[in-house]
């Protein structure tokens, strides 16, 4: 069919292009403290990482310690898809480190660094310009031999002299590199700042465009993402990152946050990652489990608020158009669904939400009556548990609702020998229960002493304990998710004693399971509200 002359031309939008995400959770996030990985958990992290769909994972840096060099050679022998890397200094034996442990990787990679400030060249290097330059160009040289694909770094590019940055990339890409990365070491720069340094690296660097031109920030200032984006948004095709942002003092520009600003503002970027987006906040949590640090609430994309929403009005927009409060969707990063957290912010609609998500379908008059007592109920509580919602709905007081209250609970700890502990439970129908159990620790104990008391077997799916506050006597708060007849069932419990904590939080998930065998879960008659 003939288009009419003055017809609007469709402009097709350009393809994204596929930029590397570098993961250096292992390399530059493991060298903080606090965040040390065995050689073991280090494995299981990589093997997370390349299921991630990681384009390169820095193993660690073989010459640093035998341990490092353990686990790069464990990492490059077992796991597949991501080339394996390995740091180095622009020094023969760290280089021929690196080239061993990374022998048997179906892909690896080495990566030299230098720096090349002035503050560097002369207080910690001791070298001449020149000197720099002929060390890195030997280096990269050497490293070649060894290997196919060679990363050079210009450690505190971002504080170098354009001109001399612009000549050691250059020279190094001379020398065989294959990536050539601009770290801001110390988190100096600026969005503005590195998107015009990488503008005029694109155009000045000669060869630049036969190498992957990669950026690499850490968060100093809190701009590490930001500064990665800009890098991207003007020529860089590689972006160094870590889980959760760990890393060097305030820590490395966050994959996640990188990963998903690229996805959902695909329209300003037009750019992609091979990262699968839904195992996002399951590898954050493993990387937390297994340095036994907890994600903070409000961390973006991963944090346990990223999808929870107190207060009435927004819960209001959610109910009734998702987009209204959400500019992601949760399941697209690994979260099971948007979070409606019931406090003294929520309103009525949030309150018949949750109401009928636990099974207590209220109509108007009930929903009035239970909202009244719910709202005094929220303002004497911090939050308000799926228990106190049963109990508001049954008509009980959320003191008594039961059937089992915990009489006694004793935990001790066997220093290098595990715990154990002895709990009475007493049932609304006159029972006593008493039963012991040992454990890894004295939680792990006292869930099972529990359980037994109870009579059941807790299909225990999560399990966090979390400080609410500073100090010795600070508030615990014990949260466990458990799966029953293809539910999923939550308790919390809270308390300056997080054995008791945890206590209570198995008991919540009790009660509630005994409660839905003796059907008092179900909808509630109108005078009980
Ligand atoms: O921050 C940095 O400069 C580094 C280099 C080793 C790349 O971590
Ligand atoms: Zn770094």
């Amino acid at each position: 069919m003939q288009q009419p002359e003055n017809a609007v031309k469709a402009v097709p939008t350009p393809p994204r292009e596929r930029i590397r995400v570098f993961d250096t959770t292992l390399r530059d996030g493991e060298q903080a403290p606090g965040f040390s990985m065995s050689l073991a958990q280090k494995l299981r992290m990589a093997q997370a990482l390349a299921e991630l769909g990681v384009d390169v994972i820095e193993a660690g840096f073989p010459k640093a310690s035998d341990g490092d060099f353990e686990s790069v050679r464990a990492i490059a022998d077992s796991v597949r898809g991501p080339a394996i890397c390995g740091l180095a200094r622009a020094q023969n034996g760290d280089i021929e480190a690196v080239a061993r442990a990374t022998a048997k990787a179906a892909h690896a990679r080495i990566h030299i660094f230098l720096a090349t400030s002035p503050l560097h060249r002369q207080h910690k290097l001791n070298m001449s310009r020149e000197q720099v330059l002929e060390t890195g160009f030997k280096a990269v040289r050497r490293a070649r031999e060894l290997c196919d694909d060679v990363e050079f770094s210009a450690e505190d590019a971002i504080r170098t002299e354009p001109e001399f940055l612009i000549q050691a990339l250059q020279t190094m890409i001379e020398a065989g590199a294959t990536v050539v990365n601009v770290p801001d070491t110390v988190g100096y720069t600026t969005p503005e700042e590195i998107g015009a340094l990488f503008a005029r690296l694109k155009r000045e660097v000669r060869g630049i465009d036969t190498v992957v031109l990669s950026a690499h920030c850490h968060n100093d200032l809190g701009l590490g993402v930001a500064n990665s984006l800009a890098a991207l948004a003007n020529g860089a095709r590689q972006v160094e990152c870590t889980i959760g942002g760990i890393g060097e003092r305030a820590g490395n520009a966050a994959l996640e946050e990188i990963v998903m600003a690229l996805r959902t503002r695909g329209d300003r970027f037009r750019l992609e990652t091979g990262i699968r987006t839904p195992l996002l906040y399951p590898t954050a949590r493993l990387l937390g489990d297994l340095v036994g640090a907890t994600i903070p609430r409000n961390k973006a994309i991963v944090g346990e608020n990223a999808f929870a929403h107190e207060s009435g009005i927004h819960q209001h927009g959610m109910l009734k158009h998702r987009e209204t409060y959400e500019i992601m969707r949760p399941e697209d990063v690994g979260f099971s669904r948007t979070q409606l957290v019931l406090g003294k912010h929520s309103g009525r609609h949030a309150l018949r939400e949750c109401m009928s998500n636990l099974g207590h379908e209220l109509d108007e008059t009930q929903l009035d009556a239970v909202f009244a007592r719910f709202k005094a109920l929220a303002d004497k509580k911090k939050e308000v548990f799926d228990c106190d919602l049963d109990a508001l709905a049954l008509g009980m007081d959320p003191e008594s609702i039961g059937p089992w209250k915990l009489q006694h609970l004793h935990a001790t700890t066997h220093l290098g020998n595990g715990a154990s502990a002895s709990v009475k439970l007493r049932h609304h129908d006159g029972r006593l229960c008493a039963e012991a159990a040992l454990g890894d620790g004295p939680v792990h104990a006292v869930l099972r002493a529990i359980a037994r008391a109870a009579g059941m077997a807790l299909d225990i799916d999560d399990f966090q304990i979390r400080s609410l506050s500073n100090g010795a006597d600070a508030l615990g708060r014990a949260a466990i998710t458990v799966r029953h007849n293809g539910r999923e069932l939550h308790g919390r419990g809270v308390s300056t004693d997080i054995v008791e904590a945890a206590a209570q939080a198995a008991l919540e998930v009790i009660n509630r399971i005994e409660r839905l065998h003796s059907g008092q879960s179900l909808p509630i008659a109108a005078n009980q509200a």
